[in-house]
């Protein structure tokens, strides 16, 4: 496996970003959505919310291979400091090593910034991302039976979280993204 340079999303990166999602949503019941999105809406959601919630790629020999992004977990208050995570390879490069260190540093990015807690939703079974959360210290929190509806099937979701601070932190300001890799 050729390593991958790990780095920010930038505005041209959508094409990609969008063709990988677009696997998922066409053809499993990883993604949820129905409908393919275009590289417009995906960088759409982007702007809105990157200032606070980092979206970033794994590069090989100059094609973006994967991504790896934080959002919104639930819009209340109080969740501000919980972020959803989530993190998509090209088909062709499953399994050789790409999807660890690039969800690693996400999750780096996050804890600088002050995030509390990620959280990831799968759709069950996924062995493949299942080992992933667990590996970087996720842990299970429960099964949401039948909570989507595609392909002519029901699927179950799991949730797993990791706290990224000591248990009991304080809440704190949270800083942008571009401010932690600034001053690392
Ligand atoms: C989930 C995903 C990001 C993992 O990335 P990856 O590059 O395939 O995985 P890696 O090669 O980095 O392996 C990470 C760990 O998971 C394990 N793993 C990978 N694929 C596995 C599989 N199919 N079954 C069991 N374990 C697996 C590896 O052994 C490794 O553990 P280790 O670090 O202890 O050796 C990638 O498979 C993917 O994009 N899958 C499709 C989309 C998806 O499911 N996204 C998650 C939505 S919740």
């Amino acid at each position: 496996m050729s390593a991958s340079l790990l780095r920010f999303a930038t505005a041209a990166d959508f094409a990609a970003i969008a063709a990988i999602t677009n696997h998922y949503i066409g053809n499993t019941a990883i993604h949820f959505g129905y409908e393919a999105v275009t590289p417009g809406e995906l960088q759409d959601l982007w702007r809105q919310h990157h200032d606070l919630y980092p979206w970033l790629v794994a590069e090989v020999e100059g094609n973006v291979v994967g991504y790896a992004k934080a959002g919104v977990y639930r819009t209340r208050a109080a969740y501000r400091w919980s972020t959803e995570t989530g993190i998509y390879l090209a088909p062709e490069r499953l399994g050789r090593g790409h999807g660890r260190p690039l969800y690693e540093r996400l999750l780096a990015v996050l804890t600088e910034q002050g995030f509390h807690a990620a959280i990831g939703v799968i759709t069950l079974p996924n062995h493949a991302s299942v080992a992933l959360h667990e590996r970087l210290g996720f842990q299970p929190c429960g099964v949401v039976r039948q909570a989507g509806f595609k392909f002519d099937a029901w699927h179950d979701i799991g949730t797993w979280q990791k706290l990224l601070q000591a248990p009991g932190t304080p809440a704190r300001s949270l800083r942008a993204p571009a401010m932690v890799v600034r001053e690392a």
